[in-house]
């Protein structure tokens, strides 16, 4: 089981910025990354279609033979996680709660901002998951939609983004928070733009970089650490892989190549005692 790989999806090419950190922080663990890159964007579809698309994406993953799951999207992880692990006999790690503790830590005005996309924030995943652990501190959330193309077109520090994210973010402001939480897969790659914008008396929280830590702790308790020496990562999308390649190696900071392309339409979700309706 250690040597198993670990399986990590995404809607498309932002899931990057969480292998990236666990490339990083979890250098011994070999890493098998899905990309459902025909039926991106997940932010501003309803939470049953992500909830079908997630759970197809994982039956992909987990007939791999992956030791543990790690939903790197935002949008899926703030509606599937709990049918996740009802369907499959897995560790799930999503990104929405090391997020969330990492706010809870930080804050120290106990007024906390979090943005995300359409669907993430329509969700409260993240005031909820926040909640859980401090009932008194006040979320503010705001969506960033535009945040997502910008940051693949590569205009992260344009200042269409700058421009962008003081819309965006006005209101948070005026509310005085003290933290903002990146919800979202893109957004760590415009920090830059975002501290510019909030000033240095905001912290960020990067769930990216939050939940590569939270992966080492199901491993650790359960004796998962791998013991031979990491391959490369497998990337596998479900488009053609050239935009991808193309996106993916800036989101990554080297030369992506040797995707692969598949379809998920054979990969087979396991049946549950439970019936997950979502409205
Ligand atoms: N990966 C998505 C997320 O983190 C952003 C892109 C999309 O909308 O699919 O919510």
């Amino acid at each position: 089981m250690p040597e198993r790989a670990i399986g990590i999806f995404d809607s498309g090419v932002g899931g990057l910025t969480v292998l990236k950190e666990m490339m990083r922080l979890l250098p011994g663990e070999e890493l098998v990354y899905l990309g459902d890159t025909a039926r991106v964007p997940y932010g501003t579809k309803s939470p049953r279609t992500v909830l079908r698309y997630a759970l197809e994406a994982a039956a992909f993953l987990s007939e791999r033979h992956v030791k543990m799951l790690v939903v790197a999207c935002n949008t899926a992880s703030s509606v599937a996680l709990p049918a996740l692990a009802e369907h499959f006999n897995l560790p799930v790690v999503g990104v929405i709660e090391p997020g969330a503790r990492k706010a809870v830590a930080v804050t120290r005005c106990r007024k906390v901002g979090v943005i995300g996309t359409e669907g993430t924030i329509k969700s409260g995943a993240y005031p909820r998951a926040i909640h859980a652990l401090d009932p008194d501190i006040e979320v503010f959330s705001a969506p960033c939609p535009l945040f997502v193309p910008l940051a693949e077109e590569g205009w992260a520090e344009h200042r269409i983004a700058h421009l962008a994210a003081e819309e965006y973010l006005a209101p948070l402001l005026q509310r005085g928070i003290d933290t903002l939480v990146l919800g979202c897969t893109h957004y760590p790659l415009l920090k830059t733009t975002l501290r510019n914008v909030m000033g240095d008396g905001v912290e960020l929280v990067d769930s990216a970089e939050e939940t590569a830590l939270m992966v080492a702790g199901p491993l650790r308790e359960r004796d998962l650490f791998r013991r031979s020496h990491p391959a490369w990562p497998r990337f596998f999308v479900t488009d053609v892989p050239t935009r991808f390649e193309r996106v993916g190696g800036s989101f990554l900071g080297t030369p992506l190549h040797g995707v692969e392309s598949v379809d998920l339409d054979g990969a087979v979700v396991p049946a549950t005692r439970a019936e997950f309706s979502l409205r």
